[in-house]
């Protein structure tokens, strides 16, 4: 009797604990005195992120409605809904859960503040336990800690910069489109692949000063390894979460594993030691290199000798130097890799464009024909439509899609169109990256729509090509975030993004191949669906790229 007592209580310990505190949270979030919605699963729970391809479409199958609430759960929602919440429930809600009161803002003048607020609206150690991996790091620090890593490690990102990351990705897409129309009309269907090396080389070259072949480099086996640099890079970011949760546990015995835990397991440990490796041939070049012509691993080598030396200020733990060179290689490659490989797959369902930018790309280069005699000072500032092309493809599939914010230990009041909320301590605060740059508050009735040409204006009157100007950014578009601690890679992912899309489409155009009996129309709506079946990874991607063949011709 007594032991079905304690079983009982148990359970219903185990039952009303989430009750409990979801009804705590609830009624916190009443003060803020904005629309409430509430999801039964907390944001960060590990089986929701795990599962969330498998368990979103079981909920949405359960009967009278009683999955409803998924559309609230998780932050893959942001990107599934777009701005459908925010149309709902206005440019602000709370969605509570049993672990967490979760803000969502998508109003442009607030989101602005938020993210001007480095101090007040901080990063959250929840969210950012998977980004520590390997130590903590410029994205994942508060206060003065995060501006030592943020003085050390953006340096070597600056406009000095832009040369030599245009010459690499020029470079890199000479060996990309070789092997692309190599395959002739059978097409390929590797581009998502392709562009993550390509983004990775040009990432490498740039900030760590190596450079390789696109054939070569990062996809070979290094001696020494069992596994290639891309390939542990890889397995990370798909698995980063299952990753964090092993690294976390004790040392299991290896014959319970399943063979992707020890897949996880042994890219986690190659990656550290293709690190350790760079680090430590880094070492040794150091002194007798000029410290106004630092990349990214001079940079942190110098502060981990800093370190060693007591000075405080300016140096990294070793933990802090992993940590950075694993982040900066994440932030440094996904985001942009992904977003040329949308920008491919966009223009190949609407390929009116592709002549839409090779126009500009003819008169920019004229007889120009080698892309060695490219000039980066020359070109760039003049191909406008190419970086339309790239802010309209972040505009519909934003590699980060929310910026996260934490109120921490104390309660933030932050003014909405006027009227004053205070949001408790430990609410985690999202700008709606997704729904900002989808509403027709913003962008119109046509806000779904893929259309670069809406970025350029043309001045002087006349339809000349040089006289097309891009329209001034309007606020609360901002998809390398604002304020302090807005993306430090901007300028290079834009001078890599319209480098590679100006060589791609100077002289080739990409469609898809068609199915049998296939019309134009049909074979635009398969390619968009593919685009459109996308989900959070990290960072936003596509889930099956390769169900269509890209076919790359030279124009005649
Ligand atoms: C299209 C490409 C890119 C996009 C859309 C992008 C977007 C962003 C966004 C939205 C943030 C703010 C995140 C937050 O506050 O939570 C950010 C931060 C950051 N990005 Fe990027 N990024 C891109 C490329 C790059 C590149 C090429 C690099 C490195 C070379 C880079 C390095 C970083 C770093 C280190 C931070 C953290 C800054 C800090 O917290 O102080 N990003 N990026
Ligand atoms: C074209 O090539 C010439 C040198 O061959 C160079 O001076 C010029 O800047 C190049 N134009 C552009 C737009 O890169």
């Amino acid at each position: 009797m007594a032991v079905l007592k304690i079983i009982l209580t148990l359970a219903i310990a185990l039952i009303s604990w989430p009750i409990l505190n979801l009804l705590k949270y609830y009624i916190e979030a009443r003060s803020v005195g904005l629309p409430i919605a509430i999801s039964p699963i907390g944001f960060t729970n590990p089986i929701l992120i795990i599962f969330q391809k498998s368990l979103i479409p079981f909920f949405k199958s359960l009967p009278f409605g009683l999955g409803d609430w998924n559309v609230y759960s998780g932050f893959g929602s942001i990107f599934a809904n777009r701005y459908r919440l925010h149309a709902k429930h206005g440019p602000a809600y709370l969605v509570v859960t049993p672990n967490e009161i979760v803000f969502f803002v998508d109003d442009a003048e607030l989101a602005e503040e938020i993210l001007s607020k480095r101090k007040d609206l901080i990063k959250s150690d929840a969210l950012n336990k998977a980004l520590n991996l390997f130590g903590t790091n410029v994205v994942t620090n508060n206060g003065d800690d995060w501006a030592r890593h943020r003085r050390i490690t953006t340096p070597p990102f600056n406009e000095r910069n832009s040369n030599n990351i245009w010459k690499v990705s020029l470079a890199q897409t000479t060996g990309m489109l070789q092997s692309w129309t190599s395959e002739g009309k059978n097409g390929v269907t590797k581009t998502a692949k392709d562009t993550m090396t390509l983004a990775l080389h040009v990432l490498i070259a740039g900030g760590l000063g190596k450079s390789y072949s696109f054939s070569g480099g990062v996809a070979t086996l290094a001696e020494g390894h069992t596994m290639s640099y891309r390939d542990a890079l890889k397995i990370i970011l798909l698995k980063l979460t299952p990753a964090v949760i092993l690294g976390s546990l004790p040392p299991i015995p290896s014959f319970i594993l399943t063979k992707k835990m020890k897949e996880i397991n042994l890219a986690v440990r190659e990656f550290r030691s293709h690190m350790n490796q760079m680090i430590e041939e880094e070492r040794v070049r150091v002194d007798k290199l000029d410290s106004e012509k630092d990349n990214l691993l001079t940079a942190l080598v110098r502060a981990s000798n800093a370190a060693s030396q007591g000075k405080e200020r300016s140096g990294l733990s070793h933990d802090e130097i992993m940590g950075n060179l694993f982040m900066y290689n994440v932030a440094g490659h996904d985001t942009t890799a992904n977003t040329i490989c949308y920008a491919i797959y966009l223009l190949a369902a609407e390929t009116d464009y592709q002549d839409w930018l090779r126009e500009e790309i003819g008169s920019v280069f004229q007889g120009n024909d080698t892309v060695e005699t490219w000039e980066y000072e020359k070109a760039f500032p003049k191909l406008k439509r190419c970086l339309a092309l790239m802010y309209e493809t972040l505009r519909l599939y934003p590699p980060v899609v929310f910026i996260p914010r934490y109120t921490g230990t104390r309660s933030v009041t932050l003014k909405l169109k006027g009227k004053e909320h205070t949001l408790p301590p430990k609410t985690d605060v999202i700008v709606s990256v997704g729904s900002l740059n989808t509403t027709p508050k913003l962008w119109g009735t046509d806000s779904m729509s893929f259309r670069p040409d809406r970025w350029i204006s043309q001045t002087g009157g006349s339809k000349i090509i040089e006289h097309e100007e891009l329209k001034p950014i309007p606020t609360g578009f901002f998809p390398w975030s604002v304020g302090p601690r807005s993306c430090p890679g901007k300028k290079f992912a834009q001078v890599e993004f319209v480098a590679v899309i100006a060589h791609l489409f100077r002289k080739h155009r990409v469609k898809a191949v068609m199915e049998p009996g296939e019309t134009m129309e049909a074979v635009k709506k398969r390619l968009f669906d593919v685009i459109e079946d996308s989900a959070l990874e990290v960072t936003i991607k596509m889930n099956h790229p390769e169900k269509v063949q890209l076919v790359w011709e030279e124009q005649a």
